[in-house]
């Protein structure tokens, strides 16, 4: 390991214990390692595919049961089904169980992740907000009541919600389509309270999501950057951990114990 890199593990960590609200917004580089390609950069699924369209949502609610059909039609694409292949069989890996541990150490107060793949969950972590979506859920666009997929019977169009008779959607944020206003609200809310956060794995590059770092920076907090590359978030970073997640998240964790003497 770096001097650099030891070092920099050396500050995050105290800073970290000496944080009093610290807060995680998580991104697509901590599902790397568990075999779910990134979005942007090499081999990220834009950067094969292109970006989706900001009017998908706005098609959605143009057309329910035409969108549905297009949806199922997709399924067949290599790139979409080599990416859904790969997030079906994801378990968690190093990252997300440091996370799930730091919660548990009752230091780390919420994660807000930008993952869609529920593996914070599965690695064992509780106090999640998922900004963009749970893609093993069903959400009522008009009351935000959710089902697990299983719960549903889906077949050629969109299910109508049993609570207010609104559509029934995957759980997923699409491009275009508002962050249900529950969690913006709780994203907020957590940002206002805390004093520390850490950045993991994101490119930093899709709002609102990319504005809670400055936002706590602003406030006079730290933003601490776990990243394998620059982003637009480096500069104003306290402390930049250069490498894989699966190696800075767990030394980072290791550390914090070791001067709480835990
Ligand atoms: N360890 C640390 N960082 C990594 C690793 C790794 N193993 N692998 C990749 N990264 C970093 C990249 O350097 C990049 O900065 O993770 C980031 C991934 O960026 P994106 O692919 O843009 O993913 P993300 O920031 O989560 O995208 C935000 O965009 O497309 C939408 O809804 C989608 O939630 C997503 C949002």
């Amino acid at each position: 390991m770096s001097d650099e890199l030891s070092q920099a593990i050396e500050s995050a960590s105290r800073l970290i214990v000496e944080s009093t609200y610290v807060i995680a917004l998580v991104g697509a580089g901590l599902s790397a390692e568990s075999g779910i390609p990134t979005f942007r950069g090499p081999g990220g699924l834009w950067t094969r595919i292109g970006e989706p369209s900001m009017n998908g949502y706005q098609e959605f609610l143009a057309d329910p049961s035409g969108w549905w059909k297009q949806q199922q039609d997709q399924q067949a694409d290599p790139d979409r089904s080599h990416f859904r292949g790969a997030i079906e069989k994801a378990e968690p890996n190093a990252g997300h169980y440091a996370l799930a541990e730091l919660e548990n150490l009752g230091i780390l107060k919420r994660t807000i992740t930008q993952n869609v793949d529920n593996l914070h969950y599965v690695a064992g972590s509780m106090q999640v907000t998922e900004i963009h979506g749970n893609r093993t859920k069903l959400r009522c666009i008009g009351c935000e009541a959710r089902w697990h997929r299983h719960e549903f019977e889906l077949g050629e169009s969109p299910p109508e919600c049993p609570e207010c008779g609104s559509l029934v959607k995957s759980d997923t944020v699409m491009f275009g389509e508002p962050i249900p206003r529950s969690v913006l609200n709780r994203c907020f809310d957590e940002v206002d309270l805390s004093d520390c956060i850490i950045v993991v794995g994101t490119s930093a590059t899709v709002y609102p999501a990319a504005s809670f770092p400055q936002t706590v920076k602003e406030r006079g907090g730290l933003m601490i950057e776990f990243n394998s590359n620059e982003t637009p978030l480096s500069s104003i970073a306290d402390v930049v951990l250069r490498c894989p997640t699966g190696e800075s998240l767990p030394s980072v964790v290791k550390r914090i114990k070791e001067v709480k003497g835990l």
